[in-house]
């Protein structure tokens, strides 16, 4: 049955893949986004892919009065808060934006919610809040260690999630735990539009590869990995909101915590996804081995098995489909939404 959904931050780069994805289910989307690194030329974009519009209420989530009025004017069953900031190097800089925006943010919304009754809520958390990992792949009770403010902002709202469901039996949380997430709608209408110099390797790679970006520095070949450079367990973003669909309907029918890691249980190295991504652009991507980045690990992959046992999740879509997608989405709007 469709339920109607609040999607913070739903313009941003997975929540509008969210939002179409809940819209081809059959629910109602209500978007809310202070638009502080998004555009709504996204929310037109879903618009096309669904021929259905989410409605959009352009708030930020520390606005308690706004969230009020949201839930007043709509029966919300169920929020999904991707809603934050999420730069690592300027959580470091800017520690009290991230601190204020993600913490704040959420216990502000957390209030609202709960004035309101609404009991589920689906969470963008992060594999950042394992830092450096003792072993791979990662389980869901490895121990938390991050290493930045973005890290320990997921960590604190994971422990407030956690205590405001141990208070009410009744409420359901579920902590998802992503991985890297990459990819775009396989429609070429909606992708990550990174604002300024890209922090990541699949925006900077394919940013290069049209041309924006003369070469690629890979931090580090040294690492003790399979070719030396770092490796990660990148996701397709619509393997990541089919997670989340599964997390809503899980939410619903069992009220507890569940937190959950959505990987796809394979690690690939910076060079591996340079040759993948040539492969599926035909562009060569010129590359330079540069110093190590302060602060990276040297690899990090999920154990995905609870997904899979709790949410029947599995990801479905491969390396080449990755960076196929990315690159259509490049190529149609090499400069984003701009
Ligand atoms: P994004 O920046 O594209 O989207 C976040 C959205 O939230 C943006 O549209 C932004 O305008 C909005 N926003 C930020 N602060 C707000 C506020 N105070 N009030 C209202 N709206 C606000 O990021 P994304 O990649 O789509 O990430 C979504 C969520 O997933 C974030 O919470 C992020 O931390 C988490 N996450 C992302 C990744 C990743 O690699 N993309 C990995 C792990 C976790
Ligand atoms: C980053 C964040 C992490 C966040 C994750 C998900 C940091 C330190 N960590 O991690 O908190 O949860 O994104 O999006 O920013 N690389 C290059 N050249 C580049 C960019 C990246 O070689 O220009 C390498 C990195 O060294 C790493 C790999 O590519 O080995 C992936 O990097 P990135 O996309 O930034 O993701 P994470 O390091 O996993």
């Amino acid at each position: 049955m469709g339920q109607t959904v609040l999607v913070t931050g739903g313009s941003g780069y997975i929540g509008s893949h969210a939002c179409v994805a809940l819209l081809e289910a059959g629910h109602t989307v209500i978007v809310l986004d202070n638009l502080s690194n998004s555009s709504e030329i996204a929310l037109q974009r879903v618009h096309q892919i669904c021929a259905r519009a989410p409605l959009f209420i352009h708030a930020d989530i520390r606005d308690a009065a706004a969230l009020a009025a949201v839930f007043e004017a709509h029966e919300v069953d169920a929020v999904m808060h991707f809603a934050g900031l999420k730069a690592v190097g300027e959580s470091v800089t800017m520690p009290l934006s991230y601190y204020d925006n993600n913490v704040t943010g959420s216990l502000v919304l957390l209030q609202a919610m709960e004035a309101a009754g609404v009991n589920n809520i689906v969470f963008s958390s992060s594999a950042t809040v394992y830092g450096d990992p003792a072993s791979v792949p990662i389980g869901e009770n490895s121990p938390l260690n991050p290493t930045s403010p973005y890290g320990w902002t997921k960590m604190m709202v994971e422990r407030v999630l956690t205590d405001w469901q141990h208070a009410d039996a009744g409420r359901s949380v579920a902590l998802l735990r992503y991985f890297n997430p990459v990819g775009a709608h396989p429609s070429g209408l909606i992708g990550e539009d990174p604002r300024g110099f890209p922090n990541n390797l699949m925006p900077f790679i394919s940013q290069v590869a049209v041309g924006e970006r003369d070469k690629l520095h890979v931090f580090g070949d040294d690492y003790a990995t399979l070719d030396g450079t770092g490796v990660r367990d990148y996701i397709h973003v619509l393997d990541l909101v089919d997670g989340h669909l599964k997390a809503l309907d899980f939410v619903a029918a069992k009220p507890g915590l569940h937190t959950i890691n959505l990987g796809t249980g394979q690690g690939v190295s910076v060079l591996q996804m340079v040759a993948a991504f040539e492969q599926a652009s035909g562009r060569q991507i010129p590359y330079a081995v540069v110093a190590r980045r302060p602060g990276d690990i040297a690899q990090c992959w999920a154990d995905p098995a609870r997904a899979r046992h709790l949410l029947q999740w599995e990801a479905q879509r491969d390396l080449t489909q990755m960076c196929a997608d990315s690159w259509r989405w490049q190529q149609g709007n090499p400069c984003g939404y701009r």
